[in-house]
């Protein structure tokens, strides 16, 4: 068996697909999204804008970022008409189950362009269920915003104001798109089957909210919550190693420097006029997690992920834990889209090996 066809458990570093819309450079720390560093992008850009160049990319077809901007204020106006029914589905459940039933259901309707439909959507179903479960009446779409600053507007039922939504729109260009990330990868094997893009989105949402991916923001803020002041530090830590838990915030499967987005996410932070959790405090457990981290794993490179700044620039943003996962969704769903369509237009149908390693028939 040459190295190439050797079986690799876990996919690490078999190529599944060319794709025109995102690099990582693990080694680097490096993240291009649609020929841009993430930096570059995201207090220059609108996440509409972004948005549009990841799908011309993918369809081949140029895609206006001010159209798009105007499209997706009327899905959003759509979507919202459609809640009760939602509602209907989703009531009872918790908030990451009510986003993948409520994603699952909102089928193509109307003349509205499916991706179109999709993403205008996702804000209007994360704010609504995050309402509902508050006992609060859903805030009216304003098709006139862009998606950061009506996602904010219909969450809090206020507006926001310029620093947050450009801390909000920096973050969904952030996490807009990350290569063949697991989710992301799960969207591509659904769309290369045939199935629709609502399909692939919502088996992307699906892989996306394990605590391995898109779930780890929450467990960062009870880390945080938890440890409390900067004398808890150490102890807090040293002890979750020696029980054999893993730090949340921490480690990547491709970065083994820190993750670009980190320092884009804690920019956000920093930028922002209203004062979130205490940062002082943060810096400091990220300063002894990754010295710890080097101790326990010496043969790892383990360092900040995306998810712990993502942690707190969210909560600065009054927005709720249980809600961290669907405005994720809410900003990969521009990346997995533009798979799907890249999937559909250029790939094969994904069906990798297995190795067989049970009994054979006498
Ligand atoms: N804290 C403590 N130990 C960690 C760790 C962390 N955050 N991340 C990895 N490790 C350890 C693993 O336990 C493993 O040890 P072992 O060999 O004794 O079992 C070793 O480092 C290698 O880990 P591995 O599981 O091979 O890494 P991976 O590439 O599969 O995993 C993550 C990547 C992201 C899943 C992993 O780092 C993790 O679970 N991080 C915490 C969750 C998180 O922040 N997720 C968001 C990712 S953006």
């Amino acid at each position: 068996m040459t190295i190439q066809s050797m079986p690799v458990v876990g996919l690490e570093g078999v190529v599944a697909a060319e794709t025109l819309l995102s690099h990582v450079d693990g080694e680097k720390g490096e993240l291009v999204i649609a020929g841009a560093r993430v930096a570059d992008l995201a207090f220059a850009e609108s996440f509409e804008a972004v948005t549009a160049r990841l799908w011309s990319l993918a369809s081949g077809t140029a895609h206006d970022a001010a159209d798009l901007a105007r499209d997706l204020g009327r899905a959003r106006l759509d979507a919202h008409a459609r809640m009760p029914a939602i509602f209907a589905v989703t009531d009872g459940m918790p908030i990451v189950d009510g986003f993948r039933a409520a994603a699952a259901a909102i089928h193509q309707h109307g003349t509205t362009r499916p991706e179109v439909a999709l993403l205008g959507a996702m804000p209007v179903i994360a704010a609504g269920l995050v309402r509902r479960a508050n006992g609060l009446d859903l805030v009216r779409p304003d098709p006139g915003l862009g998606q950061a600053a009506d996602l904010l507007r219909m969450l809090r039922g206020e507006a926001a104001t310029d620093s947050e939504t450009a801390a909000l729109n920096a973050y969904l260009i952030t996490v807009s798109d990350h290569g063949m990330n697991a989710s992301t990868f799960a969207g591509r094997v659904v769309a290369s089957t045939g199935a629709d893009l609502f399909m692939a989105v919502t088996a992307a949402y699906c892989a996306l909210s394990g605590p391995l991916h898109g779930g780890a923001p929450e467990p960062v803020l009870n880390m945080l919550d938890d440890i409390g002041s900067v004398d808890r530090i150490e102890s807090w830590i040293d002890d979750a190693l020696k029980r054999g838990e893993r730090l949340m915030g921490f480690g990547h499967r491709i970065y083994r420097v820190r993750d670009p987005r980190a320092d884009v996410l804690k920019a956000a932070v920093e930028k922002l006029d209203r004062a979130g959790r205490d940062l002082g405090l943060a810096a400091r457990v990220e300063t002894y997690a990754r010295k710890a981290l080097a101790t326990h794993k010496p043969d790892r490179k383990l360092d900040t992920n995306v998810e712990f700044y993502t942690a707190i620039l969210l909560d600065a943003l009054q927005i709720p834990r249980q809600a961290f996962t669907p405005v994720f969704a809410a900003a990969r769903t521009a990346g997995w889209i533009g798979h799907a369509m890249e999937q559909q237009r250029k790939g094969r149908l994904l069906r990798p090996a297995s190795v067989y390693i049970g009994d054979m028939p006498a």
